[in-house]
């Protein structure tokens, strides 16, 4: 029977990391998957994660299942750094990761009787995946101008007309994955009305609090539309901003009526039980441990303030170059990891084999993962290339 099933091709991110690993150049540029590194190269273990680690070696009593809605604390302290006291009236689940709670979101979406997401295009490239596997249809809808790298809010609204009344978009609040080009507070208002307009939920995935311009700054677009519209749905995850991507830290919030948050509970509640029935605790539990403690919470903003800082500085550095066809200086106004440059697949291909600089093949770079060291050789690479 499993003789008839015809392989897959690779994800197109993981790909792009298998290659690196794999290239001997001892001078290779790794700018693929969304990861912080420091100055020397490395993406540490943040100081309040390896102090909350400790606190729960000496005092965790028990290894009993955390209870199908996960860790509620946790959930209360993440709702309310993401969204503050409207979070009070949010349904909330713990998910595997944001990835987790992307498809969460999009199971409870399509039990709701939703057939449809709005993509915005370019989006994460692991968001199509997601809707498809939740048997939704994909609808994608181009906004963003790559060679001004500027948002088109008019071509975005105009793609709304593509889905219909129950359907989501997925609109991501912060620090764009792969464009770095974030709405500013008068275009999620925009956003707001559209979607009332059309009966549209949106879909927000907060993934990079933090890394834009600050933790209150970069949710306040998201806090506005949310303040605008009926009902949303809300993916989180923590792996950036408490740098603990490989412990799968994500949660599902969902505001809806009050008659409504019953029925969406036990819908999540069932969703969840038939996929992975209860959530993993470590990396949910340091989080919480991190935020409910005062001391804990302080070092844990100063490291972020750090590497916010860190990234800021790149993005400095980079938009202080000149190369040909690239308008190198739109990245200082970019916000969080990534940027995507105006190069085809010809220029990235090229860039990797002759240059040893690794990319995705979309052009996105992984600024947050440049070191300043690499930065001449970078920008000498793109010269020699675009
Ligand atoms: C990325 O986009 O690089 C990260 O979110 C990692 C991933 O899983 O794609």
């Amino acid at each position: 029977m499993l003789e008839t099933l015809a392989p897959k091709a690779p994800d197109p991110l993981l790909k792009i990391i298998k290659m690196f690993r794999e290239d001997p150049r001892p001078d290779k540029i790794d700018l693929g998957v969304g990861v912080y590194k420091d100055a020397g190269g490395n993406t540490p273990v943040m100081r309040a994660v390896k102090d909350a680690e400790a606190l729960l070696l000496a005092t965790q009593k028990t290894k009993t299942y955390v209870g199908q809605q996960g860790d509620v604390d946790f959930l209360k302290l993440v709702g309310q750094l993401a969204f503050g006291e409207m979070t009070r009236d949010f349904v909330s689940i713990q998910a595997v990761g944001g990835t987790g709670a992307l498809r969460l979101g999009c199971d409870l979406l399509r039990e709701s009787g939703a057939s449809r997401i709005v993509l915005p295009q370019p989006c994460w490239p692991n968001h199509p995946s997601i809707v498809r596997a939740a048997r939704l249809e994909a609808v994608d809808v181009p906004f963003f101008d790559m060679a001004q790298q500027l948002i088109n809010m008019d071509a975005l609204i105009a793609g709304f007309a593509g889905a219909a009344r129950g359907d989501a978009v997925i609109l991501q609040a912060c620090c764009h994955n792969p464009l770095g080009a974030d709405f500013s507070i008068d275009q999620w208002r925009t956003l707001a009305d559209a979607l009332n307009e059309r009966g549209l939920i949106p879909f927000v995935d907060l993934a990079y609090q933090g890394f834009g311009d600050g933790i209150d700054e970069d949710v306040a677009g998201a806090r506005t539309l949310l303040e605008g519209v009926p009902e949303a749905v809300i993916a989180v995850s923590e792996a950036k901003s408490f740098g603990i991507y490989r412990e799968r830290v994500g949660a599902l919030y969902v505001k809806t009526a009050e008659k409504s948050r019953a029925a969406v509970m036990s819908n999540l509640a069932t969703i969840a039980r038939a996929n992975y029935s209860m959530p993993p605790d470590h990396g949910a539990a340091i989080v919480r441990e991190v935020l409910a403690d005062a001391a804990l919470r302080a070092s844990w903003r100063s490291e972020l303030d750090d590497i916010r800082a860190h990234i800021k500085r790149t993005r400095t550095a980079l938009a202080a170059e000149r190369v040909n066809s690239i308008p190198m200086h739109l990245i200082a106004a970019q916000k969080g990891m990534f940027s995507t440059l105006p190069l085809d697949g010809v220029q990235v291909t090229t860039l990797r084999e002759r240059h040893g600089v690794y990319m995705t093949d979309s052009a996105r770079i992984n600024v947050a993962g440049l070191r300043e060291a690499d930065i001449p050789r970078f920008v000498e690479a793109l010269r020699a290339v675009a």
